[in-house]
């Protein structure tokens, strides 16, 4: 047992600090209104969550039938995916109408009802905003195609002339994040070919609008508007990154020429897509924040900025722009303790250069289950048929069945994983499944898939559809209390497993993952240690506490008088319990000793 951990330390320690490690100190400004700066977010992906009426498709009056359920959870706020009029070719992210409701999910009078209730349990109220392209059945587009390539109603999307002889090639390399090129042709009226290509970084059914288009701020701006005045808390912003496209369509750089240097040769950034990242549009994020400004109290946005590196993240995150941006680079960490510190100090590092709170993330609905994330799932180089280029994810997707022993060791990776996103500083992000440790479903039958990811590569890729399975809140199959009494039918089969993941099933069982998130929730709400708070290493502690060990992280929250610990053991081998009150664990501890592969907090109070 160290000094420490008899109690004898009394004041806030120094930061340890070796050679280039950070104070993760916060500022001292005062943003005890702003809730967003340490919230804790439930995302609904509203097709999976719950459905009323039996169809096999959640809805929003689903969701108002849950909503106890999550204040009971304890979060303070919800992200809903897009529920727009849409063709929901991409789930809804493929929208018409960004001020009405799809009927699949209700109606305006179900969304304001939805607001209302939403706001009597204290829940704030994010929405998505999908402003790099609309579906193609948007009223503008289906107006531009109706005229000729350069009219003024094709100018709101990116009509660009092919290039070849007769124009059949597309106007540059680019390829759709979907797979494919990013480009489809224009036809002429006969159904000739007319030798322009409109652009769809995503699928042909998404294509991109122009921003340097005067329509198309001012369509944004007020549908921001339209949703403020109707009480919703902040957006979430779609492919915040892509709005701006590099004049004159540049064809992509070779990757190595995108790397700039130092002078000693290190890496220090990147050279940004010409689709993505583009310096422009940071004036958009600058307009729409003085919208947000308007409102009492102030609105607030988070955005999806998938770009290089989190010094080019934080740029976003200045004052004038966005309030807060997913952390990706806590999406892609991995079941390892080095990785996980280097990629929670350069977020803290960049996000604190610009006054803003990080925003911790493990899944959502891009992304494969943490449960299968580390599982330990051995995954081949390449995908085998050739394709040297398949992501971990998609391997994963594709091919981690998960034996009993990889569930299990997943699933308690998952916990440990889950309550030390929530002990870190800023605002932590669930998804809807998440807190009842569901596994992705990498079995889907082909014909119930829908993600275009796997209509664009004919699929070679399996796409998204594995985490977006319908809840599980009943033990009783076919549909596991996803519909009403009776329903048998959810729009992608869930697996039999769900019956014991269910709510019913874990709701008041000590041992459930549900019942260690909720109390680690509570944990973070009533002990001032956590939220937006101080953060230091304690690697003196790690030391004590696991002597010459690299896989084990141990830091201190909070400011003076109001101080936790928190543990996390990476490996398999246990480690000494620390002589203070325990707040909560992700597994079982002993007297003397935290087992491996779990996460413990404790009150330095
Ligand atoms: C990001 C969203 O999260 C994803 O689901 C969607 O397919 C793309 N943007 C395109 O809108």
């Amino acid at each position: 047992m160290s000094e420490f951990i008899d109690g004898v330390i009394t004041e806030v320690p120094q930061q340890y600090s070796p050679a280039g490690e950070l104070d993760h100190r916060v500022h001292a400004d005062d943003h005890s209104n702003d809730w967003w700066r340490h919230a804790v977010v439930y995302e609904i992906y509203p097709r999976s969550f719950a459905d009323s009426n039996g169809d096999g498709a959640g809805d929003l009056r689903g969701v108002r039938s849950r909503l106890a359920y999550l204040a009971h959870l304890g979060v303070d706020a919800i992200w809903f995916n897009p529920f727009f009029t849409s063709p929901l070719l991409d789930g809804g992210y493929d929208v018409i109408d960004y001020r009405d409701i799809d009927p699949v999910f209700g109606d305006m009078a179900e969304v304001e009802a939805l607001i209302a209730d939403c706001h009597s349990y204290g829940l704030k109220v994010i929405i998505d905003v999908v402003p790099n392209h609309s579906s193609w059945e948007h009223r503008w587009f289906k107006e531009a195609l109706t005229t000729e390539p350069g009219s003024p109603a094709w100018a709101r999307y990116h009509c660009v002339l092919g290039k070849g002889v007769n124009h059949e090639l597309p106007p540059n390399n680019w390829r759709s994040v979907f797979g494919g090129n990013a480009w489809s042709p224009v036809k002429n009226a006969d159904g000739t070919d007319s030798g322009y290509w409109y652009l769809h970084i995503f699928d042909s059914s998404q294509p991109d609008l122009n921003w340097d288009h005067p329509d198309v701020h001012k369509e944004f701006e007020d549908t921001l508007r339209f949703w403020f005045d109707r009480g919703v808390d902040g957006f979430r912003i779609d492919v915040s990154h892509g709005l701006v496209k590099a004049a004159g369509y540049p064809d992509y750089p070779q990757h190595a020429d995108r790397a700039k240097r130092s002078a000693g040769g290190e890496i220090i950034d990147f050279e940004p897509l010409p689709h993505w990242d583009q310096d422009g549009v940071h004036e958009i994020y600058r307009a729409w924040r003085r919208v947000a400004n308007e409102y009492e109290p102030m609105r607030a946005f988070v955005g999806e900025v998938w770009v290089d590196t989190a010094q080019r993240r934080a740029k976003y995150l200045q004052h004038d722009e966005l309030h807060l941006a997913f952390n990706f680079g806590h999406v892609g960490a991995k079941w390892d303790a080095l990785d996980l510190r280097e990629r929670i100090n350069e977020a803290l590092l960049h996000d604190k250069a610009v006054g803003a709170p990080t925003t911790w993330v493990l899944e959502n609905h891009d992304v494969p289950r943490v449960v299968t994330r580390f599982a330990g799932v051995e995954l081949p180089k390449s995908s085998g048929d050739g394709d040297e280029n398949e992501s971990a994810d998609d391997a994963l997707r594709r091919l981690a069945v998960l034996t009993p022993e990889q569930r299990v060791v997943g699933t308690r990776r998952a916990r440990a994983a889950n309550i030390y996103m929530l002990s870190l500083p800023g605002s932590a992000y669930l998804y809807n499944g998440q807190e009842l440790g569901l596994f992705e479903v990498v079995d889907l039958p082909p014909q119930f898939r829908q993600d275009p990811v796997w209509f664009r590569t004919e699929g070679k890729v399996v796409g998204r559809d594995g985490c977006r399975v319908p809840m599980p809140w009943r033990n009783e199959a076919p549909a596991y209390g996803f519909g009403p009494d009776g329903s048998t039918q959810s729009w992608l089969p869930q697996p039999s497993a769900w019956g014991a993941l269910s709510v019913q099933e874990q709701q008041g069982r000590a041992d459930s993952m549900l019942e260690l998130i909720r109390t680690a929730v509570h944990a973070r709400k009533s002990h001032e240690a956590f939220g937006e708070t101080d953060f230091i290493w304690r690697d003196d502690i790690a030391e004590a506490i696991a002597p010459g060990r690299s896989d084990v992280l141990v830091s201190e929250h909070g400011g003076a008088g109001n101080r936790a610990l928190v543990v996390l053991v990476i490996g398999t081998d246990p480690v000494d319990r620390p002589d203070s009150e325990l707040l909560v664990a992700s597994q079982p501890l002993t007297d003397a000793q935290i087992p491996g592969e779990t996460c413990a907090w404790f009150s330095l109070s």
